[in-house]
């Protein structure tokens, strides 16, 4: 059966700028490989940075319409208070090159790293931090607020939060400090509203939203009344609580969908299903469809599907992954969930945080002696559906 998605859908990758960049060196996760705190270093990574316009050309040969991808804040701003205009006008390239292969750009402004000075200044926990994000913010709504309709203004702030202030494995490297999380969450929510505004005061008619980080969560069969009560609890304060504090400041709602896991009450979450990724992940193509669903049922917002993906480097699961993904999908979008694009984790092979290069999520994949970016057969099958804007299955 060919199911067509609505005219229009927006159809993408998605990268991140430390992931992909190379050459960071201003930002705390540069920091943190050099000191040894986190197991690799991404050194030059895929040199994104001098070649994006042959990714660009690439996610045009896939026939996408659009690419989500993200600026460096620690590029920006290296110094405190000191903007560089030439890495401004980098970017403003970027964009441009994304524009001209017919990609609609979707920016985001933060995703996962930042400026060493701002983690000096105690980071996402100090009362500053959203005035720090919002003034630079305010640079770049300046100088590229023309160039694109669709911001991210950050991504997944629960997960890095949690690995940051409670699990220690990320900068700023804090156990079980819960007063910095809650702290760091609530000044990452303020910050948002903030770059909300200054957007869409400097914007032409933008679209502004963040991409958060939702697992399908569902109660294990025994025990299901307390398993029961125990998810919607998880699931409005994991999936939600975030989103609904800042839920008047979002123009649509960006998911970013790969885990599953049933929840048991004493035995806490765990992951039954028979197919993994490389990650140990489970694929569980469904959760994409009930995501959609709640959110929808939720908020009533337009929603974008800006990550979802799976490390697998042999490349024989990421066919089905996407297609099964994508029926499910199309789905929703059947029975009413306004969703308007989907975004594939990733385009390339990339600087997978601390796991370093060893998880490869590229349609295409690159090698990181010489950058030679070769596209995996996956990439062909995810070039025929958005070709044709529908899936079959
Ligand atoms: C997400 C992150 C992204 C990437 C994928 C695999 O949580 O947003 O940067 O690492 O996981």
């Amino acid at each position: 059966m060919i199911r067509q998605f609505p005219e229009g859908f927006l159809w993408g990758t998605a990268t991140s700028a430390h992931q992909i960049e190379g050459d960071n060196i201003h930002s705390d996760w540069w920091k943190a490989e050099q000191e040894g705190k986190v197991p690799h270093k991404s050194g030059r990574a895929c040199d994104s940075y001098n070649r994006y316009e042959e990714d660009f050309d690439l996610a045009k040969a896939m026939h996408n319409n659009a690419h989500r991808f993200s600026l460096e804040w620690a590029r920006i701003e290296p110094e405190e208070g000191k903007f560089t205009k030439e890495e401004i006008e980098h970017y403003r390239k970027v964009i441009r090159a994304a524009k001209e292969r017919g990609l609609e750009p979707f920016v985001t402004l933060h995703h996962i790293s930042n400026p060493r000075w701002f983690i000096e200044k105690d980071g996402w926990k100090s009362k500053n931090a959203p005035k720090y994000f919002a003034r630079y913010v305010q640079f770049v709504a300046e100088h590229l607020g023309m160039e694109a309709t669709y911001w991210i203004t950050m991504n997944e702030p629960d997960i890095w939060n949690a690995k940051g202030y409670l699990s220690c494995d990320t900068p700023p490297f804090k156990k079980w400090d819960i007063f910095g999380f809650f702290t760091a969450q609530r000044h990452m929510a303020r910050a948002h509203q903030l770059a909300y505004e200054i957007i869409h005061t400097m914007g032409k008619a933008p679209r502004v939203g963040i991409a958060q980080n939702q697992n399908y969560l569902e109660p294990a069969p025994n025990l299901k009344f307390a398993n029961g009560l125990l998810v919607k609890f998880l699931v409005a304060r994991r999936n939600f609580g975030f989103l609904d504090s800042i839920q008047d400041f979002q123009d649509f709602m960006g998911i970013n969908y790969y885990n599953h896991y049933k929840i048991h009450i004493l035995r806490g979450k765990y992951q039954d299903g028979k197919k993994q990724s490389d990650f140990g992940w489970e694929i569980f193509p469904e959760g994409i469809y009930y995501l959609a669903k709640q959110s929808w049922d939720r908020y009533g917002k337009p929603i974008f599907i800006l990550e979802n993906g799976i490390a697998d480097a042999d490349d024989d699961q990421r066919p089905d992954f996407i297609r099964e993904h994508l029926v499910w999908l199309h789905r929703a979008i059947e029975e009413g969930a306004d969703v308007r694009g989907y975004f594939h984790w990733s385009l390339l092979d990339n600087f997978e945080w601390a796991e370093g290069f060893t998880k490869r999520f590229g349609l295409v994949h690159v090698d990181f002696e010489t950058f030679k970016r070769t596209p995996r057969p996956s990439a062909k099958v995810y070039a025929e559906i958005c070709r044709t804007n529908s899936i079959t299955g």
